[in-house]
């Protein structure tokens, strides 16, 4: 059986996420993005409602809700601030899913219970300089000591960085067997030997930071591995599938959030005595955008209904973050051409959406890696 309806609470959730994105974050948006300004009392108040933590169990004081619910929290928040949509994003699904899934009680009580709420802020750290796409080919190492790990090496691209208080870090607790010798560990901001690089000055999501990570011989307690050593590798590949749908709900908010503003405007914009929506050029504009847009969303979903359903979900995820990352390129790009020059500019906020939209197509793996992982699944 086929059901296309949202849920009574569903549909409370998209309210409530809607109401939030219009009344707490529209304002400053364009601020925010020009200056880097991180969105503090923001994501205060997306703690306080629940929009941290929102899949996670309430015995961590996490929202108990399913994947859907999430997707069309992050929808409707991704449509006014894709930077706010992205710290959420890495807290749900990378940071607060992982430790559920794999870590232990102590870990869960300890760190879980206070993610999910807000009062802390998690980051997800697996990249390098030399390792992207290739995420297992990594030099950071953490040697076994007494009752420790001793951490070293340099991590980057890390959204929530900076302002993240525990980072989830791979490194290699044996070198030379590949992906089998990597584990993951549960890192506090405040040990020793552990700095934060300077925000990245970015293209798009600039209200949220993006930085490298150094670890120079900073211990970290061995209960604060997750899972067992040479187990990490698999957990973050698993935990990215689970975030891909995080991402590409992000890039539909952002593709809708670019044909409504394409609407209103071709409405209001006359040209040679007319609207410019009363062209057939316009409208197959605003056509294209609405049918790739359900199309996304139907993928989106699916991905979403196949995780909760205890179904294989991997390949459907990868689906829907590069077709939503590629209907938000295009929806975005096609908004600022129907703006004309006042899409270009800064003041009427769609130039936004386009940066915005970019990061969608590379992080949490680039298309091409998407396309990778549903080519294998075919052949
Ligand atoms: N879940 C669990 N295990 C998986 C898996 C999955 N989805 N996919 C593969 N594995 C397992 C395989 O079964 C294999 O195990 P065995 O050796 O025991 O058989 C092991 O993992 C290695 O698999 P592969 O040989 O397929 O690995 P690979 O090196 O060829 O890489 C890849 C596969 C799909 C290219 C993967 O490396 C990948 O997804 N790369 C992109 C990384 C990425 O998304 N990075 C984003 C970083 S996070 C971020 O963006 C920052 C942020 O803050 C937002």
């Amino acid at each position: 059986m086929i059901n296309f309806n949202l849920s009574e609470e569903q549909l409370l959730i998209k309210k409530t996420a809607k109401e939030f994105a219009k009344n707490e974050l529209l304002s400053g948006a364009i601020e925010r993005d020009d200056k880097k300004i991180w969105p503090e009392a923001q994501i205060k108040k997306m703690g306080d409602l629940g929009f941290m933590g929102m899949m996670a169990s309430s015995k961590y004081n996490g929202g108990g809700m399913d994947t859907i619910s999430y997707a069309i929290a992050m929808e409707e928040i991704s449509a006014v601030d894709a930077s706010a949509a992205v710290i959420m994003s890495v807290n749900n699904s990378l940071v607060c899913y992982l430790i559920e899934h794999f870590g232990d009680d102590f870990q869960k009580e300890k760190y879980l219970a206070k993610l999910t709420t807000g009062q802390k802020l998690g980051a997800f750290s697996l990249s390098e300089p030399q390792s992207g796409s290739d995420a297992s080919n990594m030099n950071t190492t953490a040697i076994k000591s007494d009752d420790c790990y001793i951490l070293n090496g340099t991590k980057n691209w890390v959204t929530n960085g900076i302002h993240s208080d525990i980072v989830l870090v791979f490194a290699m607790t044996e070198k030379g067997i590949g992906h089998k010798g990597i584990s993951c560990f549960i890192v506090e901001k405040e040990f020793e030997g552990f700095e934060c690089g300077k925000p990245e000055e970015k293209l798009g999501i600039r209200s949220s930071d993006t930085c490298e990570l150094y670890f120079d011989n900073v211990k970290v307690p061995k209960e604060n591995m997750i899972g067992k050593e040479g187990e990490g590798f698999k957990i973050a590949l698993a935990t990215l599938d689970g975030g891909r749908i995080g991402i590409a709900a992000q890039a539909i908010g952002i593709a809708v959030s670019s044909l409504n503003n394409s609407i209103s405007y071709s409405k209001d914009r006359h040209q040679f005595g007319k609207p410019i929506s009363s062209n057939q050029g316009i409208q197959f504009k605003l056509a294209d955008m609405a049918m790739e847009i359900e199309a996304a969303r139907l993928l989106i979903w699916k991905a979403a209904w196949a995780k909760d359903n205890h179904h294989n979900f991997g390949v459907l995820a990868s689906m829907a973050k590069v077709y939503a990352s590629e209907v938000a390129m295009r929806a975005s790009t096609q908004c600022v051409q129907i703006h004309g020059g006042y899409g270009y500019i800064k003041e009427t906020g769609v130039e936004r959406l386009m940066r915005d939209a970019k990061i969608t197509q590379i992080y949490e793996g680039t298309s091409e890696i998407q396309r990778v992982v549903i080519a294998r699944s075919l052949l």
